[in-house]
């Protein structure tokens, strides 16, 4: 499962691929706010930085609004997927900048069929809102569940992200759904290498360690 930062932040970014744990970025319209930094600066730093697809989200809702800003994302660096909304005029959007050689992520998406119309557009990736389902009462999972048995029975290639993720939990259970990529918070991302039973591990051999009085000589 391929793992993708879900910010617009630039020390998350740069922390996350030294790590060497990133394959990929999303952002939204939200998380870019947060940055207070010329779109096309921050856009054109995250790529320099990010070695797979970086996806930047068009803010117009009309269709020729949506083509005019997604040709300039796609003009700005090779790796940027311009992400559009899952509304018929973005289902349009897709499929012709797709057909122009510009990779599409539909957002936004809450429904298998919405998924499966992503896909029949040609979408490259389609991105499930997980947590988003779960605080409305619906498990987001299952949505991720159903679009992974439906992708089996007509091999789609476009690429399901598991999105608006929340917790480790989530993740676990993408994986075990054998979804294609998980896009994470950096909060959410810092969680998976920590458990206490780690800490107490590495604090009892250090004082064992210590209490012998050994020399680290070879
Ligand atoms: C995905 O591409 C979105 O940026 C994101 O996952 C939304 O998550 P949220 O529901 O936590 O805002």
């Amino acid at each position: 499962m391929k793992i993708f930062l879900d910010t617009a932040n630039l020390a998350e970014i740069k922390e996350t691929a030294s790590l060497g744990l990133l394959d990929g970025v999303t952002t939204n319209p939200s998380l870019v706010a947060r940055e207070k930094k010329p779109f096309k600066e921050l856009l054109l730093e995250i790529c320099a930085i990010v070695n797979g697809p970086v996806s930047a989200e068009v803010v117009s809702l009309d269709l020729e609004g949506m083509l005019k800003e997604a040709r300039k994302l796609h003009k700005l660096n090779p790796n940027i997927v311009c992400k559009i909304p899952m509304t018929g005029d973005g289902l349009k959007a897709v499929k012709i900048l797709e057909q122009e050689g510009a990779r599409c992520n539909v957002t936004l998406v809450f429904s298998p069929l919405q998924a499966l119309l992503a896909a029949r557009v040609g979408a490259s990736f389609v991105s499930p809102f997980i947590g988003r389902l779960d605080d409305i009462g619906q498990r987001g999972m299952e949505l991720i569940e159903q679009l992974m048995l439906i992708w089996e029975n007509y091999n789609f290639e476009t690429e399901i992200i598991v999105a608006s993720v929340r917790n480790p939990i989530h993740v676990v259970e993408a994986a075990m759904t054998g979804a294609h990529i998980v896009t994470v918070p950096f909060k959410v991302l810092e969680q998976f290498t920590k458990h206490p039973l780690t800490d107490l591990g590495i604090e009892r051999f250090a004082a064992d360690w210590k209490k012998a009085g050994i020399e680290f000589n070879l």
